[in-house]
């Protein structure tokens, strides 16, 4: 009889304390309904909505999470810059300069199932030094021949996404996209076995404009003026997907996407 096959919940962007908190009261649910191997999510906003501290990350790690991904936003926060160098399970995109603090990949093992993750920055709109489509290769290349990988593909562009998903199919487990906040309906598992989703969503309140309390996001808007961003506090949702791994190593047999209000 075949083994039970990994699966991974990947939780897109965390937005403040409310994110945090969001994923932590929805992790129990989740685990009874899907008991994934693994799960990862994407911390970019977690502090206050802008970057990640280290109490902000070993919140997480204590609450059952396995590794954690950022983006535009890693630099937010000075006082993670050692932590991104110390702490092996979190990554910032791969394809930001070598200089720059942290790693871009990191193997997690857990029943016995290593899971490499990648974190990637699109290059259009986008501030990340070196190109995705290059690096990628170098990055599969430090994980070397682990049983599954997931790529976070931290992007504005849409195409940038779509074309990472369709150049990486075959190649790894999954490709899920984050950073717009907001959840495209396109999860799907591609022709060569890699599953895919343009964006995950975050994990944060609905009631806010991708997070911001929508009367500073719309008085900015108005006044083209600068105007101090608050996060939102109205309505919390979970967004992520259940990725189901197949049997052949480093594909994916379904991606379920997860649209959840917070407990109440
Ligand atoms: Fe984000
Ligand atoms: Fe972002």
């Amino acid at each position: 009889m075949a083994e039970a096959q990994a699966s991974i919940l990947f939780v897109g962007d965390l937005v403040g304390g409310i994110g945090r908190r969001t994923l932590l009261e929805c992790l129990p649910l989740l685990r009874e309904r899907y008991d994934p191997t693994f799960v990862v999510v994407n911390g970019e906003n977690v502090a206050g909505g802008l970057g990640i501290t280290p109490k902000a990350a070993e919140q997480l790690f204590a609450g059952g999470v396995d590794a954690i991904t950022l983006g535009n936003h890693t630099y937010h926060r000075r006082e993670v810059y050692p932590y991104l160098d110390s702490e092996p399970r979190i990554v910032r995109p791969a394809n930001f300069l070598g200089i720059q603090p942290g790693h871009g990949t990191c193997v997690i093992e857990r029943a016995g199932v290593r899971l490499g993750v990648v974190n990637l920055s699109g290059n259009l709109y986008l501030r990340a030094g070196r190109p995705a489509f290059t690096e990628i290769e170098a990055a599969l290349g430090q994980l070397g021949g682990v049983d599954q990988i997931i790529v976070d593909m931290h992007a504005e562009a849409t195409s940038e996404k779509v074309a990472m998903g369709w150049h990486l199919d075959g190649r790894v487990t999954a490709v899920v996209g984050t950073h717009t906040h907001v959840p495209t309906a396109d999860a799907r598992v591609l022709g060569g076995g890699t599953a895919y989703i343009t964006d995950v969503g975050m994990t944060g309140p609905r009631g806010g404009v991708i997070g911001v309390k929508r009367e500073q996001a719309i008085e900015s808007l108005l006044t083209q003026m600068p105007v101090r961003f608050e996060t939102s506090e109205e309505d919390p949702w979970l967004m992520g997907v259940l990725i189901r791994c197949s049997a052949t190593p480093r594909r994916a047999e379904s991606i379920e996407q997860i649209l959840m209000p917070r407990p109440l």
